[in-house]
């Protein structure tokens, strides 16, 4: 394996219009922060980078709600995201912002020497246009009703609804998000990196060198790549991001996927202008590893466009590794921002002071590294009580107090130093096995190896009972406990790595010193050594503290029905003939199944009496094939035939909607011929 003599450690920039939520932490930021800070205790020399993304039309449709500047959001984020990051102990080198002149300069210098090489190519194509606000729209300012299920409030990036990714062409009667208007199509031109240039040199890059990628991330980058690539515009028209530096492009920015990775560059600049460093070592030398932790939505940006970029560039050494994450859910739902079904950090570090760790464990212990994890608050509870407390707290404890009670408090001598070395023998091998599952990016693995230590102090100490032994044989007690002592101090030299606040707990106790790796797996602590008072590692989570947090979590539910129970508001009327136009039949359905490689549809075969229709319906999140089958539905019947993802649907089946956006099937009563009106 090449040696490297540094890692450049990157985690994916959170945009700064919203603070960060347990599904963050879990996907990104605590995987890479056990990544450096073992790195850092095996000696190595690590950069390890995060920052604000600042860009992008959310935040300027966030602006523009509250009437407020883009600037004044991205301030308010990122100072609760960076003071989060702090008080939860992400050990950043640099948390630095896009916003800043440094990032500007550098994605700015980026996109020229692109420009100048001739790496990109300039395109016209038309897009949308508010001609009362005097804008180009974002397709996200643009709404519309899905092409797909034809829900009317679909946004022209993603049909909320039914979470197909669409393009505001794609949508039907677009409307502006700014004014109400229906936007014109007018010319304008953008600059485009041309990603089917890198497709041969991507595919050997990745596909052949490097095979070693997680399943999950090679995997996507592999479909991708099958699909073949195209042009991607890096130029947006929009008046908040890195203005493209170039003449005649007012009111046009970088693409904020453009400028953010950038932002990794940028942050290591901001780094070495405060520490008087230099940062280029980082990003430019062989020797460098540069590895970027992500969640699994950012795959692409990270695997194939940045990297086509910083080829594009030739300057920089390209990404080594990019571990990324599935997601996290809470409570069985997907974690929701708009819907505020989440666990923000800031709040938890509110309500559970001291508690740090206790999250960093329960999210390691349940990463969501190879598929999506649910994060319950039983598991939170069960976690900590009977793990962390029950296992570990309760070692140390009984340790402690022991040595206090028998001997002043003072390290007695080892009586027994064949079981010593038989302990160091088995703790030797787990570090090997956590050094391993952590280089390989496994580490829920390597926080369950951790634990075998503390399982294995507990268990020693509960066979042999010094308690019992003392009055008997006190030099006995002496190596039981000087064992128990340096079982300890390896569990504080290991903590660091996962569990930050608690190793700082411990070497209080302990009276220790900084310990790099190669104490691990030795015997620390020496003879007469003297101790501190103990503290309780890992007080107890009451039923009551969960609780509390479920009662919040049940409002937040309550919350949104009662936000989505304000009904829709009437259309206008329409009059009879147009009414009786539409042909509603009685329908039965014959055959359901879902729809390969899509996550809503269902191809339905619906007896109309007279004929058999297929009919795509956008409803498997609701419902199972065999809910379907053989129920009398209501078919609109003269919508005529329209294609969906290659297969022919021939008409529409109504559904009744509830709060929650849950769908109901609409069926006759009674027993109702199939193919009879519905009038
Ligand atoms: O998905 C996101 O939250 C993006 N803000 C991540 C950007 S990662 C990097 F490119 F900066
Ligand atoms: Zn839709």
């Amino acid at each position: 394996m090449k040696e490297y003599k540094r890692y450049t450690i990157t985690t994916a920039l959170p945009y700064a219009n919203g603070p960060i939520h347990i599904g963050h932490l879990a996907g990104v930021y605590i995987p890479a922060d056990i990544y450096v800070r073992y790195l850092r205790k095996m000696g190595r020399d690590v950069l390890f980078i995060g920052g604000s993304d600042e860009h992008g039309v959310p935040i300027t449709i966030k602006a523009r709600q509250q009437n407020i500047s883009p600037q004044d959001i991205v301030d308010k984020y990122h100072g609760i995201i960076k003071k989060s990051f702090e008080d939860l102990g992400i050990s950043f080198d640099v948390y630095s912002r896009t916003s800043l002149p440094i990032h500007h300069e550098t994605a700015s210098a980026f996109f020229t020497k692109l420009h100048n090489e001739d790496k990109l190519t300039q395109m016209e194509s038309e897009q949308y246009y508010d001609e009362d606000a005097k804008q180009f729209l974002a397709d996200r300012y643009i709404t519309g009703t899905c092409p797909h299920c034809g829900y009317e409030k679909a946004y022209g990036d993603q049909c909320e609804k039914c979470g197909t990714s669409l393009s505001a062409n794609d949508l039907i009667e677009p409307r502006s998000a700014l004014s109400g208007n229906i936007p014109v199509k007018k010319a304008t031109s953008h600059w485009f990196l041309p990603l089917d240039q890198y497709e041969t040199w991507l595919k050997e890059w990745i596909i052949e060198g490097h095979k070693e990628w997680k399943t999950n991330v090679y995997g996507q980058c592999k479909s991708w790549l099958d699909q073949g690539l195209h042009p991607r515009a890096v130029t947006r028209d929009l008046d908040w991001g890195v203005n493209v530096p170039l003449p005649d492009s007012d009111g046009k920015v970088l693409y904020v996927w453009f400028d953010a990775p950038i932002g990794y560059i940028s942050a290591s600049r901001d780094w070495a202008q405060q520490t008087g460093k230099s940062w280029e070592e980082y990003w430019k030398s062989d020797d460098s590893r540069l590895i970027h932790f992500i969640g699994k939505d950012n795959i692409v940006f990270h695997c194939i466009i940045f990297p086509s970029m910083l080829k594009a560039e030739g300057s920089y050494i390209l990404p080594e590794n990019v571990p990324a994450n599935e997601f996290l859910n809470l409570e069985g739902d997907k974690i929701s921002t708009s819907r505020n079904w989440a666990v923000w950090l800031h709040e938890y570090l509110e309500d559970f002071p001291g508690k740090q760790d206790v999250l960093r464990y329960v999210l390691t212990a349940n990463a969501p590294e190879t598929k999506d994890n649910d994060f319950t608050w039983k598991d939170f509870q069960a976690r900590n009580n009977n793990e962390l407390a029950a296992i570990f707290g309760n070692f140390v404890n009984r340790t402690m107090v022991l040595t206090h009670k028998y001997f002043e408090g003072k390290v007695p001598v080892n009586t027994l130093p064949a079981e010593l070395d038989d302990i160091l023998k088995e703790i030797g091998l787990l570090n090997e096995k956590i050094s391993h599952s952590i280089e390989h990016f496994r580490f829920r693995e390597a926080l369950a190896f951790f634990m075998d230590i503390a399982r294995l102090g507990n268990k020693y100490l509960t066979e042999k009972e010094p308690w019992k032994v003392f009055p008997n044989d006190p030099e006995a007690v002496k190596g039981i406990l000087n064992n128990a002592l340096q079982i300890t101090a390896n569990l504080a030299v290991l903590s660091e790595i996962f569990l930050p606040e608690t190793a700082r707990k411990l070497k209080a106790m302990l009276n220790m010193g900084n310990t790099d790796w190669s104490n691990a797996g030795k015997s620390i602590l020496v003879e007469n050594h003297p101790l501190n008072q103990p503290q309780i590692l890992f007080e107890k989570v009451e039923d009551t503290d969960v609780q509390k947090q479920v009662e919040k979590l049940e409002q937040s539910k309550k919350d949104n029905l009662a936000s989505a129970a304000s009904f829709e508001p009437l259309k206008p009327d329409v009059a009879f003939d147009d009414f009786a136009k539409v042909d509603l039949r009685v329908g039965k359905i014959l055959e359901a199944e879902k729809v390969a490689k899509t996550k809503k549809l269902m191809k339905l075969s619906v007896d109309l009496g007279f004929e058999v229709r297929t009919i795509v319906s956008g409803v498997s999140e609701y419902f199972t094939p065999e809910q379907l089958i053989g129920k009398k539905v209501v078919v609109v019947a003269n919508l005529g035939k329209r294609d969906i993802k290659g297969i022919e649907s021939n008409g529409m089946i109504l559904y009744a909607e509830n709060a929650d956006g849950t769908l109901l099937l609409v069926s006759p009563v009674d027993e109702a011929m199939s193919g009879g009106l519905v009038k």
